[in-house]
């Protein structure tokens, strides 16, 4: 009797563990949109640069970075960070800047969920120190070759003129750019280095 007991017992309990899995997907909530969907996802669009077919949230994320680094490198607060890349604009040689934005939108990219592109740059401690980054800051000024604190907030301040450029500000979209900020925030602890 006691062992029909546990029997019955443990077939309602597998019944109970199959019905439960096999329940219908329909009744499972929707995933919520990650970061990258809400900048457009990975519906393809035509390229605006050479029309190559490109996922409309990376042409976003690039677009924001582009526009953001024009604003940064227009910064005098932040110019003493970046003598090589400003070097190199100034005398036509966009090599680094391409280098730069194709690393910050794949890192973006990445950050904000999408599955299908790599970052493949440094750390974000290594990219941001001297040592480890030799187009950090200039060897002549110990001030520029580590972020601080004030500096990494007029940066993300800057990626919010660069998004300003591209339709998004806070009166228009303010979750949007609250979140973009969070998670351009989490990277502080590691890029802030003295
Ligand atoms: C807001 C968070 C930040 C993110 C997500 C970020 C991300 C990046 C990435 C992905 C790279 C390229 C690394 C590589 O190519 O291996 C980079 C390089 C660099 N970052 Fe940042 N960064 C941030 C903040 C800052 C700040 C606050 C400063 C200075 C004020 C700064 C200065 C630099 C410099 C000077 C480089 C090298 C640029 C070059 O290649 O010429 N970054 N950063």
């Amino acid at each position: 009797m006691k062992k029909r007991l546990i029997l019955l017992t443990a077939c309602v309990a597998v019944m109970t563990v199959v019905s439960t899995s096999c329940k219908k997907k329909s009744d499972d909530p929707a995933p919520s949109p990650t970061l990258y969907d809400r900048v457009g996802g990975n519906t393809m669009v035509a390229d605006p640069v050479g029309g190559a077919q490109i996922q409309k949230g990376r042409l976003t994320l690039r677009a924001v970075t582009d526009s953001s680094l024009y604003v940064i490198a227009g910064d005098a607060a932040l110019s003493k960070y970046f003598p090589v890349l400003l070097g190199e604009v100034g005398a036509s040689n966009f090599t680094g800047f391409s280098a730069l934005s194709k690393n910050f939108t794949d890192f973006l990219c990445v950050a904000t969920g999408s599955g299908d592109y790599t970052y493949t740059g440094k750390s974000m401690v290594a990219a941001h120190n001297r040592a480890t980054n030799n187009r950090m800051g200039s060897s002549g000024d110990v001030t520029s070759q580590k972020v601080n604190s004030a500096d990494f907030d007029t940066f993300v301040g800057d990626i919010g003129t660069g998004l300003a450029k591209n339709g998004v500000t806070a009166a228009n979209n303010e979750a949007l750019v609250n979140d973009l900020v969070a998670l351009l925030y989490t990277t502080k602890n590691d890029v802030v280095q003295r």
